[in-house]
């Protein structure tokens, strides 16, 4: 069968200006959350990712209309009454289940298969479930699917996450706005997605304080007093820190734009450790670097610490760094796949449990290589444009889940690099 695969091939410094699509991770909750507007909202910068695709057929399934226009999508929920999402759908994407707070939030009730996804951990739903429960949502195992009901009402909560878990903070979130009092979300999520998440809930009229920090607070306000609003999803930093990967290891200038620096003070941090320089102004990042890499230590871990979403292309940097790095993953227990492939391109990279142990080599060779899932391939293809002839990148749907132009906006800077079928 035809297969789409990227070829790459080694071609000295590249640099040069990429302005970063809006977050797939903000985009695909601000979609879900277009339920609570029961009305038109309109969302700007959304990227052209087949993440986005899946997440415009959940609101379709649900009886939304949806129409999309370049980066412009309009989300009319006036008639949404479905609140099943079908097993077709989820199973392609864990976010699907983004859906199930927005919908107990309109509905009170949800009916969502069990999500599938990424290959990089178990992935439970466990801190979901819990923090809904304790705002009186009951669930039931129904063939495959999560049946949420509120058979005695919801009433607000005041919950503590296990951990800082994304996704249960955006689903507490989305499923509180609507609950009559006070909620409170302690030990919450802070990424700049939920930041991002919660300003769209309150230009619909919502009430919530504290997003970006550990504790938020929800007042309940009446569905009926929620209305569809205008946003613009904010830059992606993990496209950003993709492309800034780029500047660090083949030399740059690479100049990321649309992006707020703040969003990635930690990963600037280490490029600097590493032996990049890195400049910023209020909407965008350069780096650069003219000494060798140096090796550096990282521990991937909640926001605003190492995002889990870069450490692969961080491996990639260590992998060409002079000297050992030792990088801890401590968010997905299955995210070194990465690692097994770029070892066939020559780095040294040992694994121990969740730790990767790498000794940094002078060069990578191109090799065959495949997606091991969304992150790892994007960087598979930056390895292939270091490495010492062509690599083809197979499983590149992987890729497309959330990069936009990931080829075009590589080529723009002058890589050689294509899309072919074969
Ligand atoms: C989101 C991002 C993903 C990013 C991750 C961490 C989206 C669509 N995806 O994923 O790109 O890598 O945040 O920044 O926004 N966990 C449980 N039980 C739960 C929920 C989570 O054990 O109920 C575990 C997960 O298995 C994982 C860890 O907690 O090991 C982090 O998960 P979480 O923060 O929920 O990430 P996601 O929302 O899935």
């Amino acid at each position: 069968m035809a297969e789409e695969i990227i070829v790459t091939r080694g071609c000295g410094n590249l640099s040069g200006t990429v302005r970063v699509s809006g977050a797939k991770n903000s985009a695909l909750k601000l979609i879900a959350a277009a339920l609570l507007g029961q009305g038109r909202s309109v969302l700007h910068n959304v990227p052209n990712i087949s993440d986005i695709d899946i997440m415009i057929e959940v609101l379709r399934s649900l009886g939304a209309t949806v129409e999309r226009e370049g980066h412009t999508v309009a989300i009319d929920t006036a008639d949404a009454t479905g609140f099943e999402t079908p097993y077709e759908l989820v199973s392609k994407m864990r976010a699907s289940i983004s859906i199930l707070g927005p919908l107990i939030g309109r509905f009170g009730k949800a009916r969502v298969a069990m999500p599938g996804g990424c290959k990089i951990g178990e992935r439970k739903i466990d801190i979901h479930l819990s923090v809904l429960e304790a705002l009186g949502v009951t669930f039931a195992n129904d063939h495959g699917y999560l049946y949420a009901s509120s058979p005695n009402g919801l009433h607000p909560a005041k919950v503590f996450l296990d951990f800082p878990s994304v996704g249960a903070t955006e689903n507490m979130l989305m499923a509180s706005v609507t609950i009559e009092g006070t909620t409170v979300i302690d030990n919450a999520a802070r990424e700049p997605e939920i930041v991002d998440l919660a300003n769209m809930l309150n230009e619909m009229g919502c009430k919530v304080q504290g997003a970006g920090t550990s504790t938020i607070v929800v007042q309940g306000v009446p569905l009926a007093d929620l209305h569809p609003c205008e946003h613009w999803v904010v830059g992606d930093r993990i496209e950003a820190g993709t492309f800034l990967t780029i500047g660090a290891l083949l030399g740059g200038p690479i100049t990321v734009e649309g992006i707020d620096p703040d969003f990635l003070r930690t990963v600037m941090m280490k490029f600097e450790e590493m032996g990049a320089t890195v400049t910023t102004s209020e909407d965008s990042i350069t780096v650069q670097r003219t000494e060798p890499l140096q090796a550096t230590d990282i521990q991937t871990l909640p926001h605003p610490g190492f995002p889990t979403d870069l450490q692969a292309q961080f491996c990639l940097l260590t992998a060409l760094a002079e000297g050992r790095s030792v990088i801890s993953e401590n968010i997905f227990e299955n995210r070194f796949m990465f690692a097994a492939e770029l070892n066939r391109m020559g780095s040294d990279i040992n694994l121990d449990g969740h730790h990767a142990l790498i000794t940094g080599v002078s060069g990578l060779q191109g090799a065959p290589v495949s997606s091991p899932d969304l992150r790892g391939g994007a960087a598979l293809v930056i390895a292939g444009l270091a490495a010492e002839g062509e690599t083809r990148i197979h499983d590149i749907y992987h890729i497309d889940r959330g990069y936009e132009d990931y080829v075009g906006k590589l080529r723009s800077l002058g890589a050689s690099v294509e899309r072919i079928t074969v």
